[in-house]
């Protein structure tokens, strides 16, 4: 008989223990020494089903080392998160990725607890489709192709989306394939049909997402155009049905030769789109003066003897209504400090009513009068600026516009403090921070787009002296396409003005 070998040895040392313990049973392994060498004889069997499992956790494992390099790979460049397409894979990664390795580690408490101590609350489901639907509302705006997008090109294009410049698109991708999809996904839901198509043609390319098969990009791609052809016929699903239904018909369901003819002929219905709101074309190329007022001028104002050995830097952008900037009317430290106060206090902008829209998409925070003391100077300044009686205005609001951030035309004073008779009289928008690139503000009547200019500000007023809105301040701001906006307004109204306003205009109106 052979002799069993150590293992074999600690396990009768172990059914031993066992039975020292009071263990006794009838299929014990202790009084039949052959059946301890059934037992031996099946360690092989152990043994590779030991092995097969170290093998699915070292893949798991090597799922896992791969994912935490990619995170250590960007981390801690918070420069590249003023990138569009940078911050969409952030949060990509943090939410949708994360979620999917949970199920892969037991490693939902390390995440709360790093979230815990970050300071952060973990990206949901909700933020990585906010974020899809920023880098949309880019598209939508600046007229940024889909090959474009993918690659983090974000060159504001005035001719036509889908136009040329295609053939120079190359370069490394920054997105994926599943990215493609979850934004073409996004676009039908959100009635952005042409720039879905243009994802979903990005995938039928044969040269995109090389990490993919054709056929499974092909098939997905399919799908997507199915999920197209659903829209209502008024956003132009039953033309999509069509055209899927006439390609198909003339390759014989050939999925490839479907395929290639898609791609080539998709343009034709995307083109056919009217756009429909100009702001966006103002955003895109309007200019900062108009050009039918040759009268406009620069000029140094003293409004106050406050201003006399620093008079302010006024350009009039319009006349009527009158628009004017003010440089510098903030130092940096000023600036700076402001950001600062407000940054913790940020929440998410509603409009009317209280409720979270696309047409407002920014932080704000309002700030009491003595919360500090840049706020404090800032208000005094403008009084004197404006020579506008400050005590009757809304608090400070800083504004904060991330990814995509922007605001659709409004006018400042429709519906506000109607209640009381009152209303706000005039804006002074203040720039915090340069804006890379985007985030201009448009007066879409006027044809004027203003870009940020750190510590200058935008003033004029909503209200003629009969209280009457102007109709031609309306305006917006425009997404902000790199980079994040800081911003302050100053709402001052109508009734505290009484004195002041009606006889003496302030100097600048
Ligand atoms: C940070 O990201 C930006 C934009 O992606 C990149 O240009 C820069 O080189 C990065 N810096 C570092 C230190 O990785
Ligand atoms: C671009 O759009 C204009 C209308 O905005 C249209 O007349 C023109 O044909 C389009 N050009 C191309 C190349 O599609
Ligand atoms: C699109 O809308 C459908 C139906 O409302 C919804 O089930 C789906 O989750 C949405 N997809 C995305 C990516 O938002
Ligand atoms: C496609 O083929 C089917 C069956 O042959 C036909 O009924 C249908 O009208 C065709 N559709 C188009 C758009 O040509
Ligand atoms: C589909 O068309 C391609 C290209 O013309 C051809 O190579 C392929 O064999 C066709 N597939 C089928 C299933 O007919
Ligand atoms: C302004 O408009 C006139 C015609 O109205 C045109 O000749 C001129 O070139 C324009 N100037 C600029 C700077 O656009
Ligand atoms: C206020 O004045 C404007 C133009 O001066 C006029 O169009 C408007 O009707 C006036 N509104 C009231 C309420 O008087
Ligand atoms: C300024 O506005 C405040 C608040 O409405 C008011 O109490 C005060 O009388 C106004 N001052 C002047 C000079 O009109």
């Amino acid at each position: 008989m052979k002799t069993p070998n150590n293992s074999c040895l600690l396990l009768l040392i172990l059914s031993s223990a066992s039975v020292a313990l009071g263990a006794t049973r009838a299929d014990d392994y202790f009084t039949s020494i052959s059946h301890v060498a059934k037992l031996c004889s099946s360690r092989a069997r152990l043994a590779d089903a030991l092995l097969n499992y170290a093998e699915t956790e070292s893949s798991r494992l090597e799922r896992l080392r791969q994912f935490a390099d990619t995170l250590r790979s960007n981390d801690g460049n918070v420069s590249g998160i003023e990138h569009p397409v940078e911050a969409y894979v952030t949060i990509r990664q943090m939410s949708r990725e994360w979620k999917a390795l949970l199920g892969q580690c037991d490693c939902t408490e390390t995440y709360q607890l790093v979230a815990k101590s970050a300071g952060i609350r973990p990206p949901a489901e909700d933020d990585y489709d906010g974020a899809a639907d920023a880098l949309l509302r880019l598209q939508d705006v600046y007229r940024i192709s889909a090959a474009a997008m993918a690659r983090g090109r974000l060159e504001v294009n005035s001719k036509n989306r889908s136009g040329d410049g295609e053939q120079t698109d190359s370069g490394p991708l920054m997105l994926t394939a599943e990215d493609a999809i979850h934004l073409a996904t996004r676009a039908f839901n959100t009635s952005l049909l042409s720039i879905g198509m243009d994802w979903a043609r990005l995938l039928l390319m044969s040269d995109a997402f090389p990490d993919w098969s054709t056929e499974r990009k092909l098939s997905r791609a399919l799908d997507l155009l199915q999920l197209a052809a659903q829209l209502p016929s008024s956003q132009g699903g039953s033309q999509i049905g069509a055209f899927l239904e006439n390609m198909w018909n003339k390759t014989s369901g050939n999925l490839t030769k479907a395929a290639a003819k898609i791609s080539s002929q998709i343009k034709v219905i995307s083109d056919g789109e009217k756009e429909t709101e100009n702001y966006k074309e103002i955003c895109r190329e309007g200019s900062r003066t108009n050009n039918h007022s040759s009268s406009l001028t620069c000029r140094l104002a003293v409004p106050h003897p406050f201003f006399t050995l620093a008079p302010v830097k006024e350009e009039l952008l319009n006349s009527d209504p009158r628009v004017t900037f003010l440089y510098d009317i903030l130092t940096d430290r000023e600036s700076d400090r402001l950001t600062e106060v407000a940054d913790p206090r940020l929440q998410r902008a509603r409009v009317g009513g209280g409720v979270f829209t696309k047409i407002r998409v920014s932080k704000s925070a309002f700030l009491r009068d003595k919360e500090d003391w840049s706020v404090e100077r800032v208000n005094r300044r403008l009084g004197l600026v404006t020579g506008l009686n400050v005590s009757d205005s809304d608090p400070l609001q800083l504004g904060n516009y991330g990814i995509g951030g922007q605001y659709e035309p409004h006018l400042d004073s429709k519906g506000v403090g109607l209640a009381k008779g009152n209303s706000r009289l005039a804006t002074a928008l203040l720039y915090l921070n340069n804006v890379k690139q985007g985030g201009g503000t448009v007066f879409t009547r006027l044809g004027l787009r203003v870009q940020p200019v750190k510590n200058g500000a935008l003033y004029w007023h909503n209200l003629r002296r009969n209280s009457s809105d102007i109709f031609d301040t309306l305006h917006a701001a425009c997404p902000v396409l790199e980079g994040s906006k800081w911003v302050a307004n100053k709402w001052i109204y109508y009734m505290g003005q009484m004195a002041s306003w009606p006889c003496g205009l302030s100097q600048l109106e």
